[in-house]
């Protein structure tokens, strides 16, 4: 039995439905009923708990073998901080685990993670790579590179602010960088490491094969959608501010810290990464926003090699 946490989330709603295509037995954990009843016509199994609980976690990891660790957040709220989503809800994840005897973590990181204060977003998920790497569990961290596809947080938000803005807002006069990752990509490596022991007890890089600036996404992204409207730089410290203030009012913000974070540190890595890691070629962005923002058709089939090679209920 495989447990993904955050199962209700972007990459957790595509992950679910690829397990369940697999026929690989999945039990997903969400927070919120919304969440679960999205799911509910998805997925088998469904409990509803938050990370932090520890007395529903001890049930949802009942006969649980692997987990796939996804639950996190990309903006504060007035009562929950990245520190207790990622590093207090990952160690009781743990704790949760260890009981169980589960055989195999896989925590989904963010590429970039370090110890610094300056980025609370990446330091976060840093602490829960160190939790999970104290565990004394099997495990593997796989740190992606920002994620698009339907759903993301990431391209969808551009498309809405530029919808409803008359200019363009570009954080930073300096080029911020990132490599994008499409989901269906993502989710392919999650499934070879769970189903095909691919990259297990490591800590792998994953990003698209191409590094792109955020003016150059918004670029692309005007260009798909035909739009003229004007950009403006906006200094980092302003854009930084501007971004703390509208998460807490918007419902879907333009960008959360997270996401900025994430760019701010430069989100890239080798342009081969998944290639190295899991033997296949990886979706560019170009071809991802041409299908995402304009065929309504679906998604380019891209599955690696060995994932076609799998046999579903492998894992019992
Ligand atoms: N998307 C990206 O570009 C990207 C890039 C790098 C790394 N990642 C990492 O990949 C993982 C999945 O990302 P995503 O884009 O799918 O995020 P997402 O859409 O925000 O989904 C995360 C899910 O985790 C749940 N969650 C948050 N805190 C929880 C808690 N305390 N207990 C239980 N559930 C909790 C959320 O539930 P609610 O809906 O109830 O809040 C949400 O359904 C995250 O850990 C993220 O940091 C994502």
């Amino acid at each position: 039995m495989i447990l993904v946490t955050g199962a209700g989330g972007f990459v957790g709603v595509h992950l679910v439905k690829r397990l369940s295509a697999l026929g690989l037995p999945v039990r997903t954990l969400v927070r919120s009923s919304t969440n679960g009843g999205r799911l509910r016509r998805v997925a088998g199994t469904l409990c509803q708990s938050a990370i932090t609980d520890t007395a529903s976690l001890k049930s949802a990891m009942q006969g649980v073998e692997q987990v796939i660790h996804l639950a996190g957040i990309f903006r504060e709220g007035w009562k929950e901080t990245f520190e207790t989503a990622h590093h207090e809800g990952t160690s009781r994840l743990m704790q949760a685990a260890r009981e169980a005897k589960v055989r195999h973590v896989v925590y989904v990181s963010a590429l970039g993670a370090v110890p610094d204060r300056v980025y609370p977003f990446v330091r976060s998920k840093w602490l829960g790579e160190e939790e999970v790497r104290e565990s004394g569990l099997p495990f593997t961290i796989l740190r992606p590179s920002l994620v698009f596809g339907e759903g993301d947080h990431f391209l969808a938000p551009l498309k809405r602010s530029l919808e409803s803005s008359p200019y363009v807002f570009i954080p930073g006069y300096e080029p911020l960088r990132c490599q994008p990752l499409w989901v269906g990509d993502l989710v392919s490596c999650l499934v070879n490491t769970v189903d095909g022991g691919v990259a297990k007890g490591e800590t792998v890089a994953l990003a698209g094969p191409e590094q792109v600036t955020f003016e150059g996404v918004v670029d692309l992204v005007q260009r798909e959608l035909r739009d003229g409207r004007p950009k403006i730089l906006l200094p980092l410290p302003l854009a930084a501010t501007a971004t703390l203030v509208l998460e807490r009012v918007m419902g879907a913000p333009p960008l959360t810290t997270g996401v900025l974070d994430m760019w701010r540190l430069g989100a890239t890595t080798s342009l081969n990464a998944v290639q190295n890691a899991y033997g296949f070629t990886p979706m560019p962005l170009s071809e991802g926003v041409r299908y995402l923002l304009s065929s309504p058709g679906p998604p380019p089939k891209r599955k690696s090699r060995r994932e076609r090679m799998l046999t579903p209920n492998r894992l019992g």
